[in-house]
């Protein structure tokens, strides 16, 4: 692509420089103008009902006090389905679930008031995890608990057994995992007032994922017209899926305190509360039954997917439905029956976090094909080679593969660079053989996984996003989204996507910051989606704006349009060559600026339908391949990684250096997930709830790291690229797990492994 001047460069990021120096404003750095302070009573109960709320101790006179009657008939967190309240009303169902607001001048009297609001509770045994929540939901007397189900059926299992010669099952759980994004949650929420003083409308900035969405639930919440609603995302420090669903309720609690005191009320959590109240991933038990030839090959799987959803639907639906996407992994299988379910417990909701319900699911599917392997005797790498989907290949929604299929050579490539096979049987020769001499026990694990880019089956259909470009009379070409870039790098490669698109320098692309009064939407910055599905939009775009100014150019020059190229930052004609500026410069003073603007495009011939789920389940589909070595002390039972190799195709690679420090920070994430992160819990209350307690991989934690880009372009994707923010979350578990049985003998199918399940598990290794 002899076009492109700034795609596959890696850049200088445009927002780096300030956030180094400390220039970068976050919410809490804002100027407060007079702001009030806004604080949250919560419940300390998993479950109980609300007796009584009593606010006559409070005598500051400045106060303003929100409870669930101030609410109004909206009182619930506009997402899927309406039953997240803003305010606990009657009952609570987990702990942490705001019950009060309270606002004033500043946040000491405001703490001080919250103190005195007196809550009389009366406490019901809670339902805290997935064997006590199969025997009913907690929130409706024990009536049968499903929050969402979602089920695929693909050839016929039964048929599929019949022909197996071994069949081999398995079960696999993963729990909680926090987000623990840099920045906690916080918004500033400033009311427009009438004459009156009466609320009109109000102007959120948030540290946000998807202002839209905030945008969406405070008009409903208020009943009021889009226009009277105005979000903005301030510079945000991290989100990882945990700022796409719950800004929505922080900035309806900092509106209705604006509302209440008429005052601008900025509201910003500390870690503590927002490791308490906030969504988390997911819990999940997975079971496998799964039917082989001898040889490895797949002929039946049978897939439960449970979810543990906490205590609202919230994203769940979405979730469980990614999550059962994915559970089959990246293998054909001719018969295919997998039932998801989401189950209600009395925790916070479980919401979006990188990967989206695929990571669970992949870790179960993964460790099943570890079991296959070793009840068949061959190698973890030979049981996925002879399964990974090629080309032509139909997934179990009947979705053939039909381009950008790289889950052989992802295999392909981990194998080769780290002579897998060969470590992995010299790994269990030694730890067969070995005399026990304390010595640090190795091991090599290794992966595959896909994952899909973009909104799932219908949703982009549904969304029908838009993207826009600007030529400002400046001279700048301004990018118009709705995308966030929350250290992601959004804010770079839109540049360079457009800078190509429009054949510009790059230092003639300028991004505004997403602003609903002012961008179009193109949806939620969520799902992989960004890069591929915005990126395109923006593409498409900057090519029309690119053409207009081609025409005029060429009515400018007197030659026919086929004969100008803008290409570069030049127009080029027969004639000679002219600035991309001095074609610019005239066409803003005869015209003003020029818009562009384009809306998603559905592909042709493409279809999903939601009620069989079957049809083409994501347009394309980024591969992995991570190959994890571990240390692990036979006496403590602590777990060192030395040395990760990732392999990723994400198809065209936009930028580099932060494409692989997507890859290499997500698949950290996931290994964390794996071995260290684990939410513990009493009656229901996250024990560790501080940075300190709750342990995430530091720089001390990371292993050397290989990271390989394989480009397998996709027609999906601008330039040929997909998504790859999700993507490096799916594989690490797995084969950290896998790496430690290759060292150990033990054969876990949870996680985190601790040294604590480490050692329970010893005692019953089988090897
Ligand atoms: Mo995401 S977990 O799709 O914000």
């Amino acid at each position: 692509m002899d076009h492109l001047n700034a795609v596959g460069l890696s850049i200088l990021r445009p927002d780096g420089l300030a956030k180094v120096t400390g220039r970068a404003l976050y919410l809490d750095d804002l100027p407060e103008r007079g702001c009030w302070h806004g604080t949250t009573v919560r419940s300390p109960h998993a479950s109980a009902l609300i007796t009584s709320i009593d606010v006559s101790a409070v005598t500051d006179p400045d106060v303003k006090i929100v409870t669930a009657k101030d609410v109004g008939p909206r009182n619930s967190v506009h997402l899927i389905h309406d039953d997240w309240p803003v305010l606990a009303d009657g009952r609570v169902n987990h702990v942490g679930e705001p019950v009060a607001l309270v606002t004033a001048p500043t946040l000491a009297r405001a703490v001080t008031a919250a103190r005195e609001v007196k809550i009389v509770y009366e406490a019901q045994p809670p339902v805290l995890d997935l064997d006590q929540a199969l025997k009913g939901d907690p929130r409706t007397g024990g009536r049968p608990n499903v929050l969402a189900t979602c089920d695929i059926n693909h050839g016929n299992v039964d048929a599929g057994f019949a022909a197996a010669e071994v069949i081999v099952e398995g079960e696999y759980e993963t729990g909680h995992q926090e987000h623990a994004y840099i920045e906690p949650h916080g918004v500033i929420a400033t009311p427009t007032l009438g004459a009156g003083s009466e609320f009109l409308g109000v102007d959120i900035v948030g540290s946000l994922q998807c202002p839209y969405y905030v945008h969406k639930a405070l008009t409903y919440l208020f009943d009021m017209s889009a226009d009277a609603i105005r979000v903005r995302q301030s510079v945000t420090g991290g989100g990882f899926g945990g700022k796409e669903d719950y800004p929505d309720m922080i900035a309806a609690h900092a509106a209705l305190l604006a509302r209440a005191s008429s005052h601008a009320v900025k509201i910003v959590y500390e870690r503590q509360e927002d490791i308490i109240a906030t969504t988390k991933r997911h819990p999940s038990r997975v079971r496998h039954r799964t039917g082989i030839k001898r040889d490895g090959t797949l002929v039946a799987m049978d897939i439960d997917v449970l979810l543990d959803g906490g205590a609202y639907i919230t994203l769940s639906p979405v979730v469980l439905s990614r999550a059962v996407l994915h559970a089959a992994g990246a293998y054909a299988c001719p018969n295919v029956r997998i039932r998801g379910k989401v189950l209600a417990t009395n925790t916070a909701p479980n919401g979006a976090f990188r990967g989206f319900g695929a990571p669970q699911s992949l870790f179960a599917v993964e460790r099943q094909m570890d079991k296959i392997a070793w009840t068949l005797g061959i190698d973890p790498l030979a049981v996925r080679m002879r399964n990974a989907y090629r080309e032509g290949d139909a997934t179990p929604t009947g979705q053939i593969l039909k381009e950008s299929v790289s889950a052989v050579a992802v295999l392909e490539k981990a194998k080769t660079s780290t002579r897998f096979s060969e470590r992995h049987a010299t790994n269990s020769l030694a730890r067969e053989s070995r005399e026990d001499s304390g010595r640090v026990l190795r091991g090599i694990g290794l992966s595959l996984f896909w994952h899909g880019s973009g909104f799932t089956g219908n949703g982009e259909r549904r969304m029908m996003s838009r993207g826009a470009v600007r030529l400002r009379a400046d001279l700048k070409i301004e990018v118009l989204s709705s995308s966030t870039d929350f250290g992601q790098g959004t804010e770079g490669v839109f540049r360079q996507i457009v800078a190509d698109a429009c054949g510009v320098s790059l230092h003639d692309v300028v991004v505004h910051v997403p602003d609903t009064a002012v961008v179009p939407d193109s949806g939620p910055t969520v799902a992989s989606r960004t890069v591929m599905v915005v990126g395109g939009l923006l593409r498409r775009a900057g090519e029309k704006l690119a053409e207009s100014l081609r025409m005029f150019a060429a009515h400018q020059s007197g030659v026919a349009p086929a004969g100008v190229l803008l290409h570069n930052g030049v127009f080029e004609t027969e004639l000679g060559r002219t600035p991309f500026a001095e074609i610019a410069r005239k066409y803003v003073a005869l015209h003003g600026p020029l818009d562009a603007e384009a809306t998603f495009e559905p592909t042709p011939n493409s279809t999903f339908d939601e009620a069989t789920y079957r049809g083409d389940a994501y347009a394309a589909y980024g591969w992995g391949a991570n190959v994890v070595e571990v240390e692990v002390n036979p006496d403590t039972f602590v777990t060192r990684i030395t040395k990760l190799t990732t392999v990723s195709d994400v198809g065209q690679v936009v930028h580099p250096v932060m494409c692989a420090g997507q890859v290499e920070g997500g698949t950290l994430q996931a290994l964390g997930w794996g071995y260290l992160e684990e939410m513990k819990m009493k009656d229901g209350r996250y024990l560790n709830d501080r940075l300190q307690t709750y342990l995430i991989p530091t720089m001390a934690d990371t292993p050397d790291m290989e990271t390989i880009l394989l480009e397998n372009p996709t027609a999906h994707g601008p330039f040929g690229a997909k998504g790859v923010g999700e993507l490096p979350m799916d594989g690490g578990a797995p084969a950290l797990l896998q790496a430690i049985e290759n060292a150990t003998g033990i054969a876990l199918s949870r996680i985190p492994a601790t040294p604590e399940r480490l050692f329970e598990a010893s005692k019953m290794r089988r090897s």
